[in-house]
């Protein structure tokens, strides 16, 4: 008998393949999905510009689906039905086209969910600079706070600023254990989270680089900055090695 023949079987599920697969199996007693009827599904005027806003950027109109679908979430909370159909009644899809998209990215959320996201970063270069601990200071500091959602997450691709976190979106760091209790107040008072140490307020390493921030802000730090005179270096002196 070869090596190969003494292997174990490999296991398979009662339908025969070897990945369990979805969770609800399709009912096909029931009518195929269609595009929904804009005569009978309202959309909330305010939704349905911003997802024409980002369909009109794509010669593909589905292309547009992540952030439309993003829009969504952020006008109803979650990805709740209505907020798909309304979604798919805009850009002529059929619900179960987008319901595919947004239950294969974790960020989408298929179920009710705290209002806020902090997604702490505990991949390997932000764990190797303290994330687990912060992860810990972070569950804690928002004990209480039903409308703010911790999680851990893979690297979010800021690995210069660990340990860092997401914060709805808002890349924040390095951070230190105090800053746990900050993001949960300016959370609640409705502030710009830890602006000081938002990535986006921070200047470019290259020296030839535009001084203010991407969304036209100078950087904390650098408010007085003339443009065409672009600074490099730590925005934040305290950050200066
Ligand atoms: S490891 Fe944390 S952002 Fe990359």
């Amino acid at each position: 008998m070869s090596a190969i023949d003494r292997r174990p079987p490999v296991r398979r599920y009662e339908h025969g393949s070897r990945v369990p697969g979805w969770d609800d199996a399709v009912d096909l007693t029931k009518p195929p999905a269609t595009v929904p009827d804009p005569a009978t599904t309202p959309v909330p005027e305010e939704l349905r510009r911003a997802i024409e806003a980002e369909m009109a950027k794509y010669p593909d109109a589905r292309s547009a689906s992540i952030p439309a679908l993003h829009l969504a979430q952020r006008h109803h909370g979650w990805c709740s039905p209505e907020a798909i159909q309304q979604v798919a009644c805009v850009m002529r899809l059929t619900p179960a086209y987008l319901t595919s998209v947004a239950s294969f990215y974790d960020m989408f959320a298929l179920q009710p969910k705290p209002r806020h996201d902090v997604y702490v970063c505990t991949n390997i270069s932000c764990s190797l600079l303290g994330a687990d601990e912060f992860y810990d200071a972070m569950c804690h500091a928002a004990e209480g706070h039903g409308d703010i959602g911790v999680r851990g997450f893979e690297c979010l691709g800021a690995c210069d600023i660990g340990p860092m976190a997401s914060v709805n979106g808002e890349y924040v760091g390095p951070l230190d254990l105090d800053d746990a209790r900050l993001i949960v107040e300016d959370i609640e008072a409705g502030r710009p989270v830890l602006e000081h140490k938002q990535l986006r307020r921070r200047a470019v390493a290259d020296a030839h680089g535009r001084v203010e921030g991407f969304d036209g802000i100078a950087p904390v730090g650098q408010e007085d900055a003339v443009a065409g005179s672009p600074v490099s270096g730590p925005v934040n002196p305290e950050e200066t090695p």
